[in-house]
């Protein structure tokens, strides 16, 4: 059973998860041919809207649909009519109307992807609603923390694996999306937050501190959020301040940065991870590239090989397998 859309983890469910996991690594297998392309959505029309800004997402979802031969169309909003003031459902039609199989949508209303799919017969991802969900980018960590704990294969599950997620939870849709991932996989979750910085409704089954040092020690996965500065200038807040929510940032960082101290602490074997793009010296107070354990990098890289897992899952359609084309490469 595939699904058709990817909007949350929730919805995506674990039999989903499981799916795209596995599939990326065959799509890792690709990436690493000197020729990593694979015919397998050819004639097929991915388009990318992006409301908002991105670096990471937008690219690595137009290199993975290039990857599986699929024609890529890329929409920026600072060259479109929506400087015209084009409606989100005008601007789906028109571009549906040029035949497209995937729209992969950013946008900064929350519940956005979810209207579109209303409007078009076309596969919707959520590349990022509001502070919402970020679904692709909680598969990509699932997938590298899987990796870096060797825990590959079908039936992964992280039972015993814990992962502390701190910062700006209140803000952050891939807090939320990966709070879904890791508990679909049985991971022990615990938030690390200013009570300040904590949504008003927490999800069920993860503990939550706002003491990090009480932690630090047992943690096999941090994982570091980026302090939402736009989105807390959205709320109402001093723009790029913290407003009320934090005193300072000096007295933010001296509790729930990433330090040298703290790096010292954190076990061995203990992972760090960051979804990008970092703020250097505010969440994160010592260079990743000196830590044993960051898989910051490998985050970015194993997102075009989860992407294209996704696209290939949400569009192959099911007479197309991956182990065929797994041994086939493009010639286009
Ligand atoms: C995240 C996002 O945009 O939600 N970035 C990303 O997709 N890599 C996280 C963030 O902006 O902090």
């Amino acid at each position: 059973m595939t699904a058709r859309h990817l909007l949350s983890i929730a919805e995506f469910g674990a039999a989903g998860v499981q799916r795209v996991l596995d599939l990326t690594d065959h799509m890792v297998a690709v990436n690493q041919r000197p020729n990593p392309k694979v015919p397998a959505l050819r004639g097929r029309t991915v388009c990318n809207l992006f409301f908002e800004d991105s670096t990471r997402t937008r690219l690595s979802f137009e290199t993975a649909a290039k990857r599986l031969s699929a024609d890529v169309m890329t929409f920026s909003v600072g060259s479109s009519s929506v400087n015209k003031g084009e409606s989100l459902r005008d601007t789906i039609e028109t571009v549906a109307a040029m035949g497209v199989d995937a729209f992969v949508i950013r946008h900064r209303s929350s519940g956005a992807p979810w209207q579109v799919t209303r409007w078009t017969e076309a596969s919707i991802i959520n590349g990022g609603d509001g502070w919402h969900a970020h679904p692709t980018q909680a598969l990509l960590d699932a997938y590298t923390v899987r990796g870096a704990l060797g825990r590959g294969g079908a039936g992964t599950t992280f039972d015993g694996v814990r992962v502390a997620i701190v910062g700006d939870i209140k803000h952050s849709r891939v807090a939320r999306s990966n709070v879904e991932v890791f508990c679909a996989l049985g991971a022990d979750v615990t938030l690390v937050a200013p009570r300040t910085l904590l949504p008003p409704e927490l999800p069920t089954g993860v503990e939550v501190t706002s003491d990090l040092d009480a932690v630090i020690d047992e943690i096999d996965v941090l994982y570091l959020l980026r302090m939402q500065n736009e989105r807390i200038s959205d709320a109402g807040a001093p723009k790029g301040a913290m407003g009320t929510l934090v005193p300072t940032i000096r007295e933010y960082s001296a509790r729930f940065a990433l330090t040298p101290e703290r790096a010292r602490r954190l076990g061995e074997h203990a992972l760090v991870m960051h979804p990008g793009p970092m703020n250097r010296g505010v969440e994160i107070q010592v260079d990743p590239a000196e830590l044993p354990g960051a898989l910051i990098t490998r985050q970015v890289a194993n997102g075009v090989a989860v992407r294209m897992a996704v696209l290939f899952d949400l569009l192959a359609g099911p007479t197309t397998t991956m182990t065929g084309l797994v041994s086939e490469e493009a010639t286009a």
